[in-house]
């Protein structure tokens, strides 16, 4: 049994909002203490990179005072140019040694300079019997980058124990929502990216982050209809009524989202090209972009692969007092990313 004090508080800060998640587990389940999100100024946070750190420490602050959370160790996690994720092939060795190696040999596997970067590796034993070969997940992250966020949290209390990495978070919910080990692809679109990585027979193989996300909406409206931001905005999510701007506005959607689809179907064929013999049973979609209406099914058609909205919280317990079942559904697929982050133990 893990008490929740042991459970780090998901904290995934995107480039449109801030999203809280804290989670208890009991035996295997897991259950919600409390989530919400906190939208954040226009510019504070640009391609994983803080712009505004006093403006998203402060926004953060808030939400963890609304949401009454006290346990001070949180994760996050980190996308974008300041992160690599590379599958390398190398010798059994014993952990050490792979450090080692991995220290001294990093610069042919990763694009910065060794200095400028915190790295991170995990065998995947993926060695079977006389082969002597394994298949490593290495990780290196900007600690510039890293280290803004480290000191944007300490500036409010907050110690990060874990930084995780998007893609890897958003498998983690995943399999624990849904334990069957089918191939599929998980893509999280969002304001300003959208993550795509698919998952076969129990491994990520294809990886990658992409810059396209429901953002362009907004200012492709922006640009059309000659609006502010915020109008944009409300007229994107349908809060002021359309009336003579539907056509243009249905013809904005189709352009964008036919650019999200050709992204999509690229990876999926990379992935069929790699792994003919085992096709890919789902697509399953979460992030705010993914409520585009429509993107569902017309994804189906277009890919001819069943396609699903992300509930993280499928087989989550939590206080129907507390929590308006309502909100959890529609905040589900946003939260992905930071349910990701808070199934993880703090102590590692
Ligand atoms: N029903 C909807 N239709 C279209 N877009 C939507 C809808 N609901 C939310 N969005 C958009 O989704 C985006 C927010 O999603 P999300 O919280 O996943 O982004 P983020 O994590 O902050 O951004 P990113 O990960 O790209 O940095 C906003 O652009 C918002 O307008
Ligand atoms: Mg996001």
């Amino acid at each position: 049994m893990f008490s929740s004090s042991q459970l780090v508080v998901g904290v995934d800060i995107g480039s449109h909002s801030v999203k809280v998640c804290q989670l208890k587990r009991a035996d295997k389940a897991y259950s919600i203490v409390t989530l919400g999100s906190a939208i954040l100024p226009e510019g504070a946070v640009d391609d994983g990179a803080l712009v505004e750190p006093e403006v998203v420490a402060s926004t953060i602050s808030s939400l963890f005072k609304n949401l009454k959370i006290k346990n001070k160790k949180v994760g996050i996690s980190i996308s974008g140019y300041s992160v690599i994720v590379k599958k390398v092939n190398l010798a059994v060795m014993s952990e050490k040694e792979m450090e080692d190696h991995i220290m001294t040999e990093a610069e042919q596997y990763i694009p910065f300079d060794i200095q400028d970067v915190y790295i991170d590796f995990q065998d995947l034993k993926t060695n079977k019997d006389g082969y002597e070969r394994t298949d490593v997940m290495l990780v290196a992250a900007k600690k510039e980058i890293v280290d803004d966020y480290l000191n944007m949290l300490e500036s409010i209390g907050l110690q990060a124990t874990i930084v995780d990495i998007d893609g890897f978070a958003l498998e983690n919910t995943y399999e624990y929502s849904t334990p069957k080990t089918e191939n599929v692809a998980l893509i999280d679109i969002g304001a300003s990216k959208m993550n795509i990585n698919i998952i076969s027979n129990g491994m990520s193989v294809v990886a990658r982050d992409i810059v396209v996300g429901s953002r362009q909406l907004t200012e492709r409206i922006m640009g059309q209809f000659d609006l502010e931001y915020e109008d944009a905005e409300a007229l994107k999510l349908g809060a002021t009524a359309a009336e003579d701007k539907e056509k243009e506005l249905q013809d904005i959607y189709s352009s964008v989202c036919n650019q999200w689809i050709l992204e999509i179907k690229k990876a999926i064929d990379l992935y069929h090209s790699n792994f003919s013999d085992s096709p890919l049973a789902k697509l399953v979609l979460s992030g705010g972009g993914s409520k585009v209406e429509g993107l569902i099914d017309y994804l189906n058609q277009e890919t001819n692969i069943e396609v699903e909205q992300f509930n993280p919280f499928k087989n989550m317990k939590f206080s129907k007092r507390k929590i308006d079942p309502d909100y959890l559904k529609q905040i589900g697929p946003e939260m992905a990313i930071a349910s990701g982050i808070a199934i993880r133990p703090s102590a590692i």
